[in-house]
C-alpha cells in the first residue's frame, strides 16, 4: 500500500478513554434515572458531546431546554476530565506505541482525527503531544463525525490528499466520515462489526500488515 499518512481516531483507538466517556455519561444518566448502557454508548462513539447527549435524551424520550442540556454536558465533561487528569504515559499500551513508532520509522506521517475537545489534554497527559505530525480535533471543526471535516483537516495540515491517507477508527460514525471524505478506512474494536470499512484489524499491531502489504 502506498499511503503517505495514517490518521488515527483517539478515543478507543490510541487510548481507552472511550470507557471514561461511558463512565461519565453513566454517572449523569444514573443521576437522572435515565437508561444508559454499553450498547447505547457505542452509538456515541465519534459523535460530539452535545450530539451524544441528544442521543441519550432521545433514547429515553426526554425533552429538556438547551440551557439544561448545556449544564448536563458540562457536568459530564467535568466527571470525564477527572479521569483524564489521572492519565499518564502508562495508559498507552506498549503495542500501540511500538506500532506508531514503526509506522513513523517507515517514513509515514501520523495524525490525530478526533471529535474530542479534550484531545490535546489526553495527548499531553500520556506524553504523546509531540509524537503526531498533525492534530485535528473537536476544536477545529464545525461538524463532527460522520461528517468528514475532521479527517479532511488532518490531511490538509499535512499537505496530503485523502487518497494519500488511511483512517483508523473504532466508531461506525468514524468509518462513515472516512468514506465520505474519500479515505480508505481501517476498523478496529466496535467498528469491526460494520461492513463498510476497507480493512478490519483485531489488534492495533495488525495495522503494520495492512500498511506494509
Ligand atoms: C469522540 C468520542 O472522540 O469525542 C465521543 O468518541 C465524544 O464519544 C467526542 O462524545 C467528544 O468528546 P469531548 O471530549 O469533546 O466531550
Ligand atoms: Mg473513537
Amino acid at each position: 500500500m502506498n499511503k503517505k499518512a495514517v490518521i488515527f481516531d483517539l478515543d478507543g483507538v490510541i487510548v481507552h478513554t472511550d470507557h471514561y466517556h461511558y463512565l461519565a455519561w453513566k454517572s449523569v444518566a444514573d443521576h437522572l434515572k435515565l437508561h444508559f448502557d454499553e450498547k447505547l454508548n457505542n452509538q456515541l462513539r465519534g459523535v460530539s458531546r452535545m450530539e451524544s447527549l441528544d442521543i441519550i435524551l432521545q433514547s429515553n424520550s426526554l425533552i429538556i431546554t438547551d440551557k439544561e442540556k448545556e449544564i448536563l454536558a458540562e457536568q459530564k465533561n467535568e466527571i470525564y476530565k477527572k479521569f483524564l487528569l489521572k492519565m499518564s504515559p502508562k495508559d498507552i499500551d506498549a503495542c500501540v506505541l511500538e506500532t506508531l513508532l514503526k509506522l513513523k520509522e517507515s517514513g509515514l506521517k501520523i495524525a490525530i482525527g478526533s471529535s474530542s475537545k479534550n484531545a490535546k489534554l489526553i495527548l499531553e497527559r500520556t506524553g504523546m503531544l509531540n509524537l503526531f505530525d498533525a492534530i485535528s480535533d473537536g476544536n477545529n471543526i464545525t461538524h463532527s463525525k460522520p461528517n468528514p471535516e475532521v479527517f479532511q483537516k488532518a490531511a490538509q495540515y499535512m499537505d496530503f490528499e485523502p487518497r494519500d491517507c488511511i483512517v483508523v477508527e473504532d466508531a461506525v460514525a468514524g468509518i462513515d466520515a472516512g468514506i465520505a471524505g474519500g479515505f480508505e478506512t481501517v476498523a478496529i474494536g466496535d467498528a469491526t462489526k460494520y461492513e463498510k470499512s476497507s480493512y478490519k484489524v483485531n489488534q492495533f499491531s495488525e495495522l503494520l500488515e495492512v500498511l506494509f502489504n
